[in-house]
């Protein structure tokens, strides 16, 4: 058999399937951790492919940075694009009050989003799969679109906090259906920022929407807006919340209503890890989300992607 650019030299991950007790865990908590689901082979090659990308990247003036302040994230065009390309985002931390970048472009990115699974070989090959298909299905995401994917690299002394959030003001879709696929590349750690939960919290309401405005018109102003619409507190973090602490090769699953945290790492190693977020292709996709493909690139079904990619 040949073998098409971008497949991956090892079987994709060790595991195929969820066992009930797996499933169980997932409706009860909210989220599950799949410990030794990704190869370390595969996991160095997605690690590698990720430094390709940022080595490759050619930033633009505005250095643009990932945080979760909202003035950032609303006044952002770049950020808006993203969802249809591949994008490297900035550590706040690493842009000095000049606005150059105060360490090597290597050690400043905090990401890299958000449609790497369409565009680039190796991510597409990790993130169209059979098996994470049924995964997906058997958690009842029966016909799940690959809407969004990020390569996380919670740098060395600078990896910025992420706030308490859930996913689903992001990823908004009526019925809520997205649901996160959190892959550890690297070990997760108390040390190095891993993801903290709150055990059974996506039970609660969905607190607020995170929309466009239009296109911000001549001049830009603000292209998002945050619409509240439950005043449920979140969680504190993180006395109200568990640490994941789990080792590279982990599969963390997120219901998109859980809400989820991590700290600054301010630690002397890197945390990486890769997300794909998926929805169900039967839920409406409103035009006010902020992640909108244009019709040349459409979002694809993980089943059938993977069917057509084993077929060929
Ligand atoms: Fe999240």
């Amino acid at each position: 058999m040949v073998r098409r650019r971008g497949d991956l030299t090892a079987p994709t991950y060790a595991r195929r399937v969820l066992s009930i007790d797996q499933l169980a865990a997932y409706h009860r908590d909210g989220f599950v951790v799949v410990e030794e689901f990704v190869p370390p082979a595969v996991c160095e090659q997605l690690q590698a492919r990720a430094e390709e990308i940022v080595e490759a990247f050619e930033p633009t003036e505005q250095h643009t940075v990932f945080t979760t302040d909202e003035q950032e994230r609303a006044s952002n065009r770049e950020f808006l694009d993203s969802g249809a390309g591949i994008w490297c985002f900035f550590e706040a931390e690493a842009i000095g009050p000049d606005g150059r970048l105060v360490t090597d472009k290597a050690r400043s990115i905090n990401k890299i989003g958000h449609a790497m699974h369409d565009l680039d070989p190796v991510f597409e090959a990790f993130s169209y799969t059979r098996e994470l298909a049924e995964i997906a299905a058997d958690l009842g995401l029966t016909d799940p679109l690959a809407l969004q994917s990020m390569y996380i690299f919670k740098q060395p002394h600078i990896g910025g906090e992420v706030g308490c959030h859930q996913d689903a003001p992001f990823l908004y879709t009526d019925p809520i259906t997205v649901t996160g696929f959190w892959f550890a590349i690297e070990d997760a750690t108390l040390d190095n920022g891993c993801l903290w939960a709150q055990p059974g919290g996506h039970l609660g309401p969905l607190r607020r929407v995170f929309q466009r405005r239009g296109d911000g018109g001549e001049g830009g102003g603000d292209l998002t807006e945050f619409v509240e619409l439950d005043d449920t507190p979140m969680p504190r973090a993180p006395q109200d919340l568990v640490p994941l602490v789990v080792p590279a090769g982990t599969m963390v699953v997120l219901h998109g209503l859980l809400p989820h945290w991590s700290d600054v790492n301010r630690s002397a190693k890197s945390r990486h890890a890769y997300s794909l977020h998926c929805i169900s292709a039967s839920a409406e996709y409103p035009a006010w989300n902020w992640l909108q493909r244009p019709r040349d690139l459409p979002l694809r079904r993980l089943d059938e992607v993977a069917r057509r990619r084993v077929s060929a």
